[in-house]
């Protein structure tokens, strides 16, 4: 199959959040598979260049009143094409954030379209992202369709509901097929008014995550290579670096982690109550957050102070995006949380288990999928054909964070031994795009029927 990704993420050149990472990974795993893939993304201003290899620009068209200039590059071993209106409405050093965010993404849209046709494209499969590259969906079946990319199908996932329900209602309506990206996020969506109507073309497929991006044997922001064979020695050198590199002191405590965008969704009470909560009971605390809103960027800026007066040697919260310092912490901590509100899929649950990380997590969508409590979900960790491999909680109080925190510190403090063979278990378990892209190849063939 060909199949064309008209997205506005794509990590590590334009990444914000997880999307970026699945267009990339995602598209990796189905070109493994023999499949044609490429990618069109906008040429922002502040593309990440140094991680294209061999861009050079290709050719110009018109449309839309503009010149558009294209640029091809490879990232992470796939074709990128890279579209550049003369108008300057990705000259503005940002990806979101600009007040006429939707007519720029829409514009693109309509401008990936016109590449395609233009370019003399046929794929089979045109896969698009959440609210931003919605508009694909019905301009595709309402005109290219009918101009002569007249063998696509459309392909649409919802990576997140909240932003844009209106654009992604749209697509709903007009894409072949849709996904989520798990399955119980798909179940918890169902009744929303623009996805209830087209339940019977839509999947929750869960994502997996690059196993050759994310490797703690070939890792280049940590201090010692490992597998789960040498797992406690790995994350020892790991953990020292962190706490030398953060001014933490040097002993060995029960370290969690937590990597996140700080936002309403990734449950912000729960998480400054979890960082006192892992304080009291003897443990580290590193986080790893960018906060859009000021508001809350203040707010942990005024925890960060608290902190510093009581615990400085430790607690660290770095208040920002830093891509290798992420790396350090996955391999350094010894469990990551991640209490979200609401969760699609989740990401760092899935990377925490590559680094030997155990993941606290809140029962909601993508995160009940792939974190099964060692205490509560033996069976249906067997019925997904796993054993346990982490702690979870219910309720959104801090009852329930506590519940799950207590345990797993505990169990760090009393029975090390078992708790490093957790660390060893779950980084054994394969999050990979393995059996997701098989799921979305069958996908991309029967929309196609
Ligand atoms: P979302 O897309 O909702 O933010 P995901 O868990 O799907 O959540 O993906 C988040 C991705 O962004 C992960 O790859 C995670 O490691 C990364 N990430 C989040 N916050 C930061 C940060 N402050 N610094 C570096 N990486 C981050
Ligand atoms: C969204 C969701 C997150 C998901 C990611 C990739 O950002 O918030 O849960 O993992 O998309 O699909």
């Amino acid at each position: 199959l060909h199949i064309v990704h008209i997205a506005v993420e794509m990590a590590p050149i334009a990444k914000v959040g997880g999307l970026g990472d699945v267009v990339t990974s995602l598209s990796r795993a189905i070109q493994d598979l023999n499949h044609n893939v490429d990618i069109v993304l906008p040429k922002y201003d502040c593309l990440n260049l140094s991680n294209v290899e061999n861009f050079h620009h290709r050719q110009n068209y018109f449309w839309g009143g503009t010149e558009i200039k294209v640029w091809f590059g490879k990232v992470e071993g796939l074709s990128v094409y890279f579209l550049e209106p003369q108008n300057g409405l990705f000259w503005s050093g940002c990806i979101y954030g600009c007040a006429n965010d939707g007519e720029r993404f829409a514009f693109f849209c309509n401008a990936a379209l016109e590449f395609l046709l233009q370019g003399g494209f046929h794929p089979d499969i045109i896969h698009c992202h959440d609210w931003s590259s919605a508009p694909v969906a019905w301009l595709f079946k309402e005109q290219y369709m009918h101009y002569g990319l007249t063998k696509a199908r459309v392909v649409f996932t919802i990576h997140n509901l909240e932003f844009g329900a209106q654009l992604i209602g749209k697509a709903m309506l007009f894409s072949d097929k849709a996904t989520t990206v798990s399955p119980t996020y798909s179940k918890e969506v169902a009744g929303n008014p623009v996805i209830a109507p087209h339940l019977y073309k839509f999947h929750g497929i869960v994502n997996g995550i690059d196993p050759d991006i994310w490797d703690p044997y070939n890792d280049k922001f940590i201090p010692v290579s490992y597998t789960s064979e040498n797992v406690v020695e790995g994350k020892r050198a790991a953990k020292e670096a962190l706490q030398q590199r953060l001014g933490l002191s040097r002993s060995d405590l029960p370290l969690v982690g937590i990597i996140t965008r700080l936002t309403h969704q990734k449950g912000i009470h729960l998480i400054k109550h979890a960082i006192w909560r892992a304080l009291d009971r003897g443990g580290q605390v590193v986080l790893l957050g960018s906060a859009p809103d000021p508001r809350i960027q203040n707010d942990f800026v005024n925890l960060a102070n608290q902190l510093h007066s009581s615990y400085a040697d430790r607690a660290c919260l770095y208040l920002t995006y830093d891509e290798p310092l992420s790396h350090l912490i996955y391999a350094g901590a010894d469990m990551i949380l991640v209490p979200s509100i609401f969760e699609p899929c989740g990401l760092t649950q899935l990377t925490a288990m590559r680094y030997g990380s155990v993941p606290v997590v809140r029962k909601t969508g993508g995160l009940h999928d792939t974190v099964f409590d060692v205490d509560h979900d033996k069976e249906r960790a067997q019925s997904a054909g796993l054993e346990p491999n982490g702690f979870n909680f219910e309720g959104a109080d801090p009852s329930g964070v506590d519940y799950a925190l207590n345990r797993a510190i505990s169990s760090w403090y009393n029975d090390r031994s078992w708790f490093h063979s957790l660390c060893k278990r779950v980084m054994e378990q394969d999050w990979s795009w393995n059996r997701p892209a098989l799921d979305y190849l069958e996908l991309y063939h029967a929309a196609r029927k």
